[in-house]
C-alpha cells in the first residue's frame, strides 16, 4: 500500500569544511611567487549576495542568456534529455544553491528523484523543503559535497539508475581545461548511462567579456575585493582594501577572462606567523573564467566519453546549453 505520509527531503553532508585547512591553502597561495587565491574564497555570505547582484547586471549576460535559451527551447531540450535517460529520471543538480534553475526543468522532465549537490547541505535545506512542498511526488535528496575536488555521490542515492546531471551557469568555465575534463569524466560516471545537461559561456568579442567582468557600478570589483575581507577573517590578515584594485583582463591565448587584485602601492600584508610584501602593481590572481567555442567544448565532452551531442544557443551565439549522452 502506498505510504500516506508526505515525503521529506533526505540530507547527506559528505564534505566538512575545516577553517584550518582553508587557512593553510589561502596562506600557500599568498606566499607563492605569483600570488593567487582560490575563487572559492569569493563565496562567503556577502560574496554570495554580491554574485547574485552580478547576475542582475546588464553587462553580465551569461545568466539571463542561459535562462533565455531554456525559455525558448526548454520543451525541446527536456524531450531530448528524456530520450537519453528514459522517463522520470533522477535529476542531479551540481552547485544547486537555491535550486531555482533545476526547478524550471521539473515540468519538462517530471523527475522521479531530485539530488541537489552543493558544498554545504545547509545552503540546500530551505530551498529543498520549499521545493518538496511544491512537488510532493518527487524524492528529494540534498548532498553536501565539494565536487570540484571529487564528484562521487553516496552509492544509494541513484541506486545505479541513469540520471540527468545538470550543471548550469557556465561554472565549468571556472576550471582549467584539464580539471574540466576530470570533472566531466566524473559527471559521466555519476550519470550512470544517462546524460549531462550543461551551460557553457562561449567565446565572444573581448570588449563584451571585459565589460561583463568589470561592470560600471563596480559590483564585480566589490565581489573580487570582498575576497580580501574573507582572507582577513580566515587568516587574521591585515589587507587594507583601499590599497587594492580590481583588474579583469581577457587572456586571448588562454581563451579566459582573468580576475586579479592589484596593489595600488607597495604594501606588506601580515598574518600570524607570516607576511608577504607586494610591489606597487603586483597582483593576486583570483579567478579564471574560460570561454569555449562550441566545437572546442564538444571536443572536450567527447574526450570525457560523452556521445550524441546536441546544443542550443541564443540568437547571438553568446552561450551554449549542451546535452550529451553518458
Ligand atoms: C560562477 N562563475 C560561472 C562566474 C563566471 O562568470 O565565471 C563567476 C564570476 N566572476 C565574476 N563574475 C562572475
Amino acid at each position: 500500500m502506498p505510504s500516506l505520509l508526505p515525503k521529506t527531503p533526505q540530507f547527506f553532508q559528505l564534505h566538512h569544511i575545516e577553517d584550518q585547512a582553508l587557512a593553510t591553502e589561502a596562506a600557500a597561495g599568498l606566499l607563492a611567487a605569483s600570488a593567487w587565491a582560490s575563487p572559492k574564497f569569493f563565496y562567503d555570505a556577502l560574496g554570495s549576495r554580491l554574485f547574485d547582484a552580478i547576475t542582475e547586471l546588464a553587462e553580465y549576460y551569461p545568466t539571463r542568456t542561459e535562462a533565455g535559451i531554456f525559455t525558448a527551447h526548454g520543451a525541446e531540450i527536456g524531450a531530448a534529455a528524456l530520450k537519453l535517460t528514459g522517463t522520470a529520471p533522477a535529476l542531479v543538480d551540481l552547485g544547486a544553491g537555491n535550486c531555482a534553475k533545476a526547478a524550471r526543468l521539473f515540468g519538462w522532465l517530471q523527475p522521479r528523484r531530485y539530488v541537489a549537490v552543493d558544498i554545504s547541505v545547509d545552503f540546500l535545506r530551505h530551498s529543498l523543503h520549499g521545493l518538496q512542498r511544491e512537488h510532493p511526488q518527487v524524492d528529494m535528496v540534498g548532498v553536501g559535497l565539494d565536487f570540484s575536488t571529487q564528484l562521487r555521490l553516496p552509492p544509494d542515492v541513484l541506486a545505479g539508475q541513469p540520471a540527468l546531471v545538470f550543471y548550469p551557469g557556465s561554472s565549468i568555465g571556472n576550471f582549467a581545461p584539464d580539471d574540466a575534463l576530470r570533472l566531466l569524466r566524473q559527471a559521466r560516471e555519476a550519470a550512470a548511462g544517462g546524460a549531462l545537461l550543461i551551460g557553457v559561456d562561449l567565446l565572444k568579442p573581448p570588449a563584451l567579456l571585459q565589460a561583463a567582468y568589470d561592470d560600471d557600478l563596480g559590483v564585480t570589483a566589490a565581489f573580487n575585493l570582498n575576497l580580501l575581507k574573507h582572507l582577513n577573517r580566515l587568516l587574521g590578515a591585515n589587507f587594507d582594501l583601499r590599497q587594492w584594485q580590481h583588474v579583469a583582463v581577457f587572456n586571448a591565448a588562454q581563451s579566459r577572462v582573468e580576475m586579479h587584485l592589484q596593489a595600488r602601492l607597495a604594501t606588506t600584508v601580515r598574518w600570524p606567523g607570516a607576511e608577504r610584501s607586494f610591489a606597487a602593481g603586483e597582483r593576486v590572481h583570483t579567478e579564471n573564467s574560460y570561454k569555449w567555442t562550441t566545437e572546442g567544448f564538444a571536443a572536450l565532452l567527447r574526450d570525457a566519453g560523452f556521445g550524441s551531442l546536441q546544443h542550443w544557443t541564443d540568437p547571438q551565439r553568446w552561450f551554449g546549453v549542451f546535452l550529451a549522452a553518458g
